[in-house]
């Protein structure tokens, strides 16, 4: 099967390859622990490979902060984005009572006329607009199978909750991935990692992952080697 590859050194191999096409893969985590990161990596991994891709935000990280940020990681590459291969979208200033409704629809739009390889959706807008369940689960059907059937990648951030209708996305989309900063043996220390929840149409490493996050972005340590080494998680 064609994959999408993220370009995250370790990622890829415990996907047997990358991310199934035309997924819709949902990325949890607490704050800070490299949602954006991951996803922006793998945008411009796409085009390095001439693939176009559009971050989309709504009331999230700014984005003139965000490639600020960017640009101190080695993966950034400022002449993907002037040549338009990788873009920015920010509809903060559009939202108003429609949202998130009608932010469907744009996107749907967006992605109709410009046909991007890679979306990132950083965060899914939030449900408040919704009366019930029933009715924001039909949101996300809609939503999240227009995006597959344009054959769209999406990476979508979800920011961390126990409200039960986070857990209803985790259900609806293609593949969870949940990022996580947690104590290290030596409980002063705290170590970045990352589990594969589920990935629909692929077998995957489902044991914790460690990653390391460096000038050059994230990476993930490869579990052979390390237990070769005798490495202490
Ligand atoms: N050059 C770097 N080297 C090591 N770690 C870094 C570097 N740059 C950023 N970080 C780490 O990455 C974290 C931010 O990553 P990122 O913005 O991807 O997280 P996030 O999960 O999207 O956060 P938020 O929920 O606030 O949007 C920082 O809190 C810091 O720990
Ligand atoms: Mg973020």
């Amino acid at each position: 099967m064609r994959r999408i590859e993220s370009g995250i050194i370790g990622l890829d191999k415990a996907l047997q390859g990358g991310f199934p096409p035309s997924s819709v893969i949902l990325v949890t985590g607490a704050p800070g622990t490299g949602k954006t990161t991951l996803a922006m990596q793998s945008l411009f991994h796409g085009g390095r490979k001439g693939e176009n891709g559009v971050y989309m935000t709504c009331m999230g990280e700014p984005v003139f902060k965000l490639k600020r940020f960017l640009s101190n990681l080695s993966f950034y590459d400022e002449k993907l984005v002037e040549d338009s291969l990788i873009s920015f979208w920010d509809f903060s200033r559009t939202a108003d009572s429609e949202w998130p409704n009608k932010m469907l629809i744009d996107i749907v739009e967006f992605v109709k006329k410009n046909k991007p390889k890679r979306i990132v959706i950083d965060p899914l807008p939030l449900s408040i607009n919704f009366k019930s369940l029933l009715e924001y689960r039909k949101y996300l059907y809609a939503f999240f199978s227009t995006l597959s059937q344009l054959e769209v990648f999406t990476i979508i951030i979800g920011e961390e909750s126990d409200a039960p209708i986070s857990q209803l996305e985790d259900y609806m989309v293609d593949g969870v991935i949940s990022m996580e900063l947690k104590p290290l043996n030596n409980p002063s220390s705290y170590g970045n990692f990352l589990r594969i929840k589920k990935m629909r149409g692929t077998a995957h490493a489902k044991n914790v992952l460690r990653l390391n996050f460096t000038g050059d972005g994230i990476s993930v340590e490869d579990e052979e080697t390390k237990m070769l080494q005798g490495a202490d998680v």
